[in-house]
């Protein structure tokens, strides 16, 4: 698995610094506010894990899973809802917590449902950001990293649902993907 990865991007001491430091934001902005943080599946999962340790609020969790990649490595804009949230977000402040954003479809798409279904905020932390993927206009409130336009694994982020089980974040080699 390691031998596909042709550099690291995000070292799991870079993510460590990461997760703390976003954490105490968001410990400091939601004090008293009792967040939902809304992981979007799968990819959430080591991200949120990591980064709600580092959060000294209360929080509830909730999970949804979309899908805008239909398998390759480039998003297809169309986003769907595969699994919904399962409790009401009306009034509640909501952040939702994501691996990265690239075209910006997705978290668009979501941001403005959950508004649409009355809670008082919706907000986004994402571990990644590639701007120059962009074809919908989205900022992110929390930004762990900026990356440059490259498609990378690890640390929640799958190519063909795999790697997302690498420790740190990662360029794959362009030879495993044009197989
Ligand atoms: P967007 O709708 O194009 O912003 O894409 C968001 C989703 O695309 C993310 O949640 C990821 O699942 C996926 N994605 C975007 N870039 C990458 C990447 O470089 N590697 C793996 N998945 C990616």
């Amino acid at each position: 698995m390691h031998n596909d990865i042709e550099k690291i991007l995000l070292s799991e001491q870079e993510i460590e610094a990461i997760c703390k430091k976003i954490g105490s934001q968001i410990t400091a902005d939601y004090e008293n506010k009792k967040p939902v943080l809304v992981g979007l599946l799968k990819g959430c999962i080591p991200f949120m894990s990591d980064l709600a340790k580092h959060i000294n609020t209360h929080v509830e969790f909730a999970y949804m899973s979309v899908s805008s990649y239909h398998g390759g490595i480039s998003s297809s804009g169309d986003v769907k809802i595969k699994l919904d949230l399962d409790i009401s977000i009306k009034d509640r402040d909501v952040l939702i917590v994501e691996d990265i954003v690239d075209t910006g479809s997705t978290l668009s798409t979501i941001t403005k449902m959950l508004k649409s279904r009355d809670a008082k905020s919706v907000k986004v932390v994402t571990l990644l950001d590639k701007p120059a993927g962009r074809v919908v206009e989205f900022y992110p409130d929390y930004i762990g990293k900026t990356i440059p336009k490259e498609f990378v694994v690890g640390y929640g982020l799958d190519y063909d649902e795999f790697y997302r089980n690498l420790p740190y974040v990662g360029v794959l080699k362009p030879s495993v993907y044009t197989k």
